[in-house]
């Protein structure tokens, strides 16, 4: 083989796209991953772990600052060093980063910085800062994941009008911040400047926050997001901004009234879009669909052979681990294994505090798929454990077939949400019944025992 020649040539290296070509390599293969900036893409740099940084880092100041006292602990004045807590976030990324370069150094995977197009299958042209080369490989990885979406009134423009890449790196808290779409980026980040003392209101389109969530937990998350001090307002839309000496002046459309509110920024967080433009797609045949999504078989396959497309770029939940499993699923698929994605146990996680995790269907979703639907709960009071940390509020909520008693979903909302919720997305995975996750033994004193309480009341 030449050097320009590989078995495959990866075009993106976030989690879909390093991880497919870690694993391709591993697998024997010689694989090349491209990527225009820079390794670990959206997730490492400007998404999932900068933002689980920060979010870390201010919950640790609003519980210094509200809540030690009931342990017996005194403190003097708190105060916040932003800087710090930037450079912290910004030395956890080069962490990471660091971490896949030393992947691929182990693996033997090659890495070009540099724009990549698909000139036809089997083939790739690479543009880098020393010019134009093009690369030849069996398999080509589509992993180029997505950006914000922008609203056609409210164009960024990257100090007032901002999307969640500035909202990690702002340099002052802003005295008042208006979040526009109450998602995972708009609940996080909005924790984030709220806990370091701003004031932040949520304007959501929608009659509930976390629309796609079962509707109970997501009111629950809403109402102790109330508490901490975030403000909503629900089924309401962002119409025009005038900025002037620092300020915006943002206009809100609810039903047919309109209010003004003052604000330093607005962060507009209403989804992301698949990057599929410039790939040279539709000069090869990739079908796209009308969002921009590339169209795939199950897991990553294209309509074209020899191309395949994962991650954010395709169908599905914008999540870093479906993106992941595709990578490997895809990596093996080409080194002839079988490769499979369970896209029905695909946990999500809101890392607001509490967590909101949840995997398989929403009430909602299961009675609308036909269940009659069994539903057991355990509130977080109720545990001894959650009452040693500090962290009572919430519950778990177990959705069953209330027929045949196998699990459709679990949805959490309490202190740790993220880690527990591997239990319900297990139990899916198996085919387990809520009775299976009921008499399944819990340690003793543990938040667990808030799932296998939830799962036992679906039978009382
Ligand atoms: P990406 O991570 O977007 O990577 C694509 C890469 O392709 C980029 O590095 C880009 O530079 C490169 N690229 C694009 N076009 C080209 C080209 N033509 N040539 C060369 N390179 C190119 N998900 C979670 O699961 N958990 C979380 O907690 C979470 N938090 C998030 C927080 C924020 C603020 C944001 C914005 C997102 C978050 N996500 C989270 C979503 C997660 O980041 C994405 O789902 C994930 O990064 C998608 O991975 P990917 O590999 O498909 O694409
Ligand atoms: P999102 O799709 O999660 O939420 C967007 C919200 O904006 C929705 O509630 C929608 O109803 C609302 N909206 C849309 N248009 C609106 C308008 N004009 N006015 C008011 N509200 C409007 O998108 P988000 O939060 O931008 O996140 C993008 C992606 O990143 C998501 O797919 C998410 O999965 C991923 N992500 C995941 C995280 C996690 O797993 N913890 C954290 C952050 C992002």
């Amino acid at each position: 083989m030449s050097d320009s020649t590989f078995d495959l040539v990866v075009i993106g290296a976030g989690p879909g796209g390093y991880v497919a070509a870690s694993k391709a390599a591993q697998l024997g293969m010689k694989v090349v991953c491209i990527d225009k900036s820079y390794l670990g893409g959206t997730c490492l740099n400007v998404g999932c772990i900068p933002s689980k940084a920060l979010l870390e880092s201010s919950a640790l100041f609003y519980r210094a600052k509200k809540g030690l006292k009931q342990h017996g602990i005194g403190l003097g004045e708190v105060g916040l060093d932003l800087p710090a807590m930037m450079v912290r976030k910004a030395k956890i990324v080069q962490t990471m980063t660091k971490g896949i370069e030393g992947l691929f150094k182990g693996r033997g995977v090659t890495h070009f910085t540099g724009m990549g197009q698909v000139l036809a299958p089997g083939s790739v042209a690479v543009q880098g800062a020393d010019g134009e080369r093009v690369l030849s490989a069996k398999h080509i990885l589509l992993a180029t994941g997505s950006t914000p979406v922008e609203l056609p009134n409210l164009p960024f423009d990257g100090k007032h009008i901002i999307s969640s890449t500035e909202a990690l790196t702002l340099e002052k808290v802003p005295e008042r911040l208006v979040v526009i779409g109450g998602g995972a980026i708009g609940l996080e980040l909005g924790s984030v400047w709220s806990r370091l003392g701003a004031q932040v209101l949520v304007v959501e389109a929608m009659e509930q926050i976390l629309p796609g969530m079962d509707r109970e937990m997501a009111q629950q998350l809403e109402r102790l997001l109330k508490r901490q001090g975030l403000k909503f307002l629900l089924g309401a839309k962002a119409q025009t901004a005038a900025i002037a000496e620092g300020q915006v002046r943002l206009t809100i459309a609810t039903g047919d009234q309109e209010r003004v509110e003052a604000c330093e920024q607005v962060l507009v967080a209403v989804g992301r879009k698949p990057c599929s433009a410039g790939l040279g797609l539709e000069d090869v045949g990739v079908a796209v669909n009308e969002r921009g999504q590339v169209l795939v078989d199950a897991p990553g396959r294209t309509h074209v052979d020899g191309i395949w497309a994962i991650g954010d770029l395709g169908p599905g939940p914008m999540l870093a681990h479906k993106a992941e499993a595709e990578g490997v699923a895809v990596a093996e698929q080409m080194a002839g294994r079988t490769g499979q994605v369970n896209y029905a146990a695909i946990p999500a996680v809101v890392y607001t505090h509490p967590e909101l995790a949840s995997v398989g269907a929403s009430e909602e979703a299961a009675t609308a798929a036909g269940h009659a639907v069994a539903v057991g709960k355990y509130q977080f009071r109720g545990n001894a454990r959650a009452h040693c940390m500090d962290d009572i509020d919430g519950l778990v909520k177990v959705v069953a077939d209330a027929h045949t008693d196998q699990l459709l979903g679990m949805h959490i909302l309490g202190p740790q949400a993220s880690h527990l919720i591997a239990e319900g997305v297990l139990a899916l995975e198996f085919g387990a019944s809520a009775e299976d996750v009921a008499r399944t033994v819990h340690a003793h004193p543990a938040l667990s025992e808030v799932v296998g309480e939830a799962a036992r009341a679906v039978a009382s």
